[in-house]
């Protein structure tokens, strides 16, 4: 789906998401988000936020599993995806803290086996998700699914390509001071979401908008494995989807 422009798909966007909430919220129960980090999804969190604050949308029964961090990471350091999620959405909403979730970069990397795990273990003990958000890399990762990322990996940690360690490096003042590594939601677990939305906004992701939606599903470009989701939608701007 196109849109002129990000600010217009973006409400579109959290417009499913508040309908959905209403939705659960009706039959009494919980609402599971997989939710994203990056630029692109910062409008459809300032109009979540706008929607609680002049709408009254509750996000009480919201429960939400972010689909990465960088490891190691601390939750307070100010590239965090804790902090992210924090400062962009769940400050400003009514969430219960307890039903937030990121991954956790604080752990030894002895413990990040059992932990991935836990968290997959987590989503489906709760019914799995039922709308997960996605931005895009430009290399057409979806979570730090990087390119090579296998259609039924799960959650793990991952090596971080260097084209997205250069993206990334601006905000850690450097690349030398760029993780390497990082833990991200498996490519399986994405593809179980009952809905997935992707969006991409910018002249910047055309290329790989056009390589994920019409060339062949490869592993190359994990964002592909999407043309085999059963209700997957990208959502784009006119800039993103120019070379459709
Ligand atoms: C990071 C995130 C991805 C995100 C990507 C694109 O790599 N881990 O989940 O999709 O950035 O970022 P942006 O939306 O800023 O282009």
């Amino acid at each position: 789906v196109v849109f002129e422009e990000a600010t217009s798909a973006s409400k579109a966007i959290a417009l499913e998401i508040s309908n959905l909430i209403k939705v659960k919220q009706a039959q009494k129960q919980y609402c599971i988000l997989g939710l994203a980090t990056g630029s692109s999804p910062k409008g459809l969190y300032a109009e979540l936020v706008r929607l609680h604050k002049e709408e009254g949308l509750s996000f009480k029964n919201v429960v939400s599993y972010n689909l990465d961090e960088y490891y190691p990471m601390e939750p307070d350091s100010i590239n965090s995806y804790v902090r992210f999620m924090q400062e962009q959405l769940f400050n400003h909403i009514d969430i219960l803290p307890e039903n937030c979730h990121v991954p956790d970069g604080t752990l030894s990397k002895e413990e990040i086996r059992d932990y991935c795990d836990q968290y997959e273990a987590r989503i489906e003990a709760v019914g799995g998700i039922d709308l997960q958000i996605l931005g895009i890399g430009g290399n057409g990762h979806i979570g730090f699914n990087e390119s090579g990322s296998l259609q039924n990996s799960k959650t793990r940690l991952v090596a971080l390509d260097h084209i997205t360690r250069v993206a990334a490096s601006g905000d850690f003042s450097g690349l030398d001071k760029t993780p390497r590594t990082a833990i991200t939601l498996g490519v399986k677990k994405i593809m179980e979401a009952k809905r997935v939305i992707l969006m991409a906004w910018g002249e910047r992701k055309a290329s790989i908008i056009k390589a994920s939606i019409e060339d062949q599903v490869t592993s190359r470009v994990p964002a592909s494995y999407l043309q085999e989701h059963r209700n997957a939608t990208f959502i784009l701007d006119k800039a993103a989807a120019s070379k459709l």
